[in-house]
């Protein structure tokens, strides 16, 4: 480990899965219940937007009630300690809309598909941190306007900060992908951008990811498990 300096770490679904938030594409995932088309489009938002409301309402309820679990805690140990030494950064990319990384006490956290927790008014761009219901039609406390929406990056919408992780990417040592399925670009495309740059390449999920080809190394386990495994061996040095 000693020539590692620039870690990226990009998360999915499946670190929060041991704390009970469901993942999309299990048997009984989320995109089995619900349609993506139907409730995940800025097309289905003009269709329907009390449908959609009322299913973001639901998933920002339910995280409130989800705790941290060992992976996420590990990984807030990890930025604390890895980036206390100088010349090491790291930064944690999730895909993730739920709030548990910041809960375990990551300080930089970049959410690239969006956050449950905030609010985005398409009337004057204001963003709130937001924890009840937007399907009431409540008012922005900004403008008064009633065009508050989920702060999530819908199907055909362009996920946040993809300069400032593309950069990352360019000067990572390291790329660690834990619990994403692969599926969903251009995040799954993080792994070829690391390579490229001459980074190694290490996928950590409960089964291999459609991409799991592309990874120097695969381990598979729960999150729970495998994470605080892996960052003591990189804390170890
Ligand atoms: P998925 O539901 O596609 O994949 C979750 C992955 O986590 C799968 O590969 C599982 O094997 C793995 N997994 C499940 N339980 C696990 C555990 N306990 N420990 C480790 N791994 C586990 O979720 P994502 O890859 O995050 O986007 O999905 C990517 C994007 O697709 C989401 O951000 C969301 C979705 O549509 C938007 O809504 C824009
Ligand atoms: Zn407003």
């Amino acid at each position: 480990m000693d020539d590692i300096r620039n870690i990226v770490i990009l998360t999915g679904a499946g670190i929060s899965a041991e704390s009970g938030i469901e993942t999309f594409r299990a048997e009984d995932g989320l995109w089995e219940k619900h349609r993506i088309e139907d409730v995940a489009t800025p097309d289905a938002f003009r269709r329907d937007p009390v449908l959609v409301q009322k299913f973001y309402d639901m998933r920002r309820a339910a995280v409130q009630t989800k705790e941290p679990n060992p992976a996420h805690h590990s990984l807030a140990r990890l930025e604390h300690e890895w980036t206390g030494a100088s010349g090491r950064s790291l930064l944690l990319v999730t895909q993730n809309v739920d709030d548990l990384h910041e809960r375990a006490g990551v300080t930089n956290v970049v959410h690239m598909h969006g956050e449950l927790l905030s609010a985005w008014c398409s009337a004057c761009d204001m963003r709130a941190r937001w924890s009840e219901h937007l399907s009431g039609d409540p008012p922005c406390p900004e403008c008064g306007s009633k065009a508050l929406r989920p702060d999530i990056v819908w199907f055909g919408e362009m996920p946040y900060r993809m300069d400032e992780i593309y950069d990352a990417l360019s000067q990572s040592d390291l790329f660690v992908s834990i619990g994403t399925s692969g599926a969903v670009y251009p995040a799954a495309g993080f792994v070829q951008e690391a390579r490229a740059q001459g980074a190694r390449t290490l996928e950590l999920n409960l089964e291999p990811s459609q991409g799991s080809h592309l990874f120097d190394e695969t381990r598979l386990g729960p999150a729970s498990e495998l994470v605080p495994q892996w960052v003591d061996e990189v804390l170890r040095g």
